[in-house]
């Protein structure tokens, strides 16, 4: 072979490693130096600490609930993206291509049961999570925003499932909706008007059907994934999970530093961290062992609660296909039209009095859930599961999240025709 063609040989050779490396600028790590570097220079990995607590990779720590939320929405919107290629917002047609899903689209029903079951699963998976931040105490300064942010990404969580309710255009999606906006209208004053404005019309018809798809595939989701964003930097901002009181806790590091490049024992669990600030050799901070570095720590158990929740869905969407049921005849009523059941409790509160089941003790509870933060002021028993010191904040809330459930189970099982109680036994 000619020189010109071993050149060009090895050119040809060694493009796959010059094209790896033009997107990965680090070698797969093998010093704590490149674990370092890796989590920082890789734009999806920037998101974490370099180092991370070990309580946050504790499985009881959060249940890896907050994340399992994240990764619900992921796969809502990818799913929800495949299925906008069949779907048409039209009451003529939104049932009819719901069929075809069903029976002529390739994995067409798999797709729209992942994309069901996933909403559902969001709206209880976000509610676990308060609970978990809550009954550990979390929401306590500094992260009293990030609850705020939270309490808004819950009722994003809810809106975003209940417009997509509506989208397949049948009795149960119709008389669902009819109800739930039926609960809006309750609302002293403008009550009339938002629910006008929900409908585009007095009745739920093809006005209604248009807005709650653009709210659906447009406004909700973009809105949400923001608040998203708000909420991972926030987390990043307020020093990661909140962790119990350590006496003389550690600092962490804050120097703009290139990467720790020595790290020398300080006592007790403490170790000095030198690196290069700006061309000078210097001690940038304290390192707790109590950290681990991210990769491949944090990732190994991101990735494994993302490998749990789609196989769970994929099981559930395996085994049970979403309701669809006779498409929508607005003459027929069913007996009882149930809205959907994240909103049964407020159907049953409703059923006891309009204004207050379905307007005044809501508004109340969600400013409450707002406020939680600013009332309960206590600095002790942060990042403990029901902590003692927290007895009567836990107890509060533990009551608040069992007349909720309670109303949804009585309005989900034990309602019938003229919203009678009836046994489900
Ligand atoms: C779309 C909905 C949500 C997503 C995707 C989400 C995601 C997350 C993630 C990944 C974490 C860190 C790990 C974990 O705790 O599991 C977290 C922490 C947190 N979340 Fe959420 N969250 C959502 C809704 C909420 C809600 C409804 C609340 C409360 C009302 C809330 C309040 C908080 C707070 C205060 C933290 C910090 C907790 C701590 O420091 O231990 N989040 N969230």
């Amino acid at each position: 072979m000619t020189n010109e063609k071993k050149s060009l040989w090895k050119n040809v050779v060694e493009l796959p490693g010059n094209f790896w490396r033009s997107i990965f600028r680090n070698p797969l790590p093998s010093s704590d130096r490149e674990r370092a570097a890796t989590s920082f220079t890789n734009f999806f990995l920037h998101i974490q600490p370099v180092r991370v607590n070990k309580r946050t990779l504790k499985p009881t720590t959060t249940f890896g609930l907050g994340l399992i939320s994240f990764y619900l929405f992921i796969i809502l919107t990818l799913t929800g993206i495949l299925l906008m290629f069949y779907y048409v917002p039209s009451t003529t047609q939104a049932y009819d291509r719901m069929l075809d899903l069903r029976s002529s689209v390739a994995f067409g029903i798999i797709l729209r049961n992942l994309h069901r079951w996933a909403a559902h699963a969001m709206v209880a998976v976000v509610f676990l999570h308060m609970c978990r931040v809550f009954l550990t105490g979390s929401y306590k300064p500094p992260r009293e925003f990030n609850w705020i942010v939270g309490v808004v990404l819950f009722i994003l969580t809810l809106f975003s499932s209940f417009t997509g309710y509506l989208l397949p255009w049948d009795q149960l999606a119709f008389w669902a909706i009819t109800v739930g906006t039926s609960i809006a209208g309750y609302a002293p004053f403008i009550g009339k008007m938002l629910k006008f404005m929900l409908l585009g019309d007095v009745t739920v018809g093809q006005e209604a059907l248009l807005r709650f798809y653009v709210l659906h595939v447009v406004v909700l989701p973009v809105v949400l994934i923001t608040f998203v964003g708000v909420h991972f930097w926030r987390i990043r901002k307020d020093g990661g999970l909140a962790k119990p009181e350590v006496e003389d806790e550690p600092k962490a590091i804050t120097a703009p530093v290139a990467a720790p490049v020595a790290v020398s024992a300080e006592g007790g669990r403490k170790f000095t961290v030198q690196g290069l600030v700006r061309g000078a050799f210097v001690k940038v901070g304290v390192l707790d062992e109590d950290t681990v570095f991210s990769w491949p720590n944090l990732l190994i158990a991101e990735l494994a609660v993302l490998m749990f929740t789609v196989a769970v869905l994929m099981v559930v969407s395996y085994f049970f296909n979403a309701p669809l049921e006779h498409p929508v005849n607005v003459m027929h009523p069913p007996n009882p039209a149930k809205a959907p059941w994240y909103f049964l409790g407020l159907q049953e509160q409703v059923s006891y009095s309009a204004f207050w089941g379905g307007v005044g003790v809501p508004a109340l509870e969600l400013l409450l859930l707002v406020l939680v933060p600013y009332i309960d002021r206590g600095k002790e028993g942060i990042g403990v599961w029901f902590s003692r010191k927290r007895f009567l904040a836990n107890l509060l809330f533990l009551i608040f999240v069992v007349i909720n459930v309670f109303l949804i189970i009585v309005g989900t099982f034990f309602r019938g025709a003229n919203w009678q109680f009836v046994s489900p036994f």
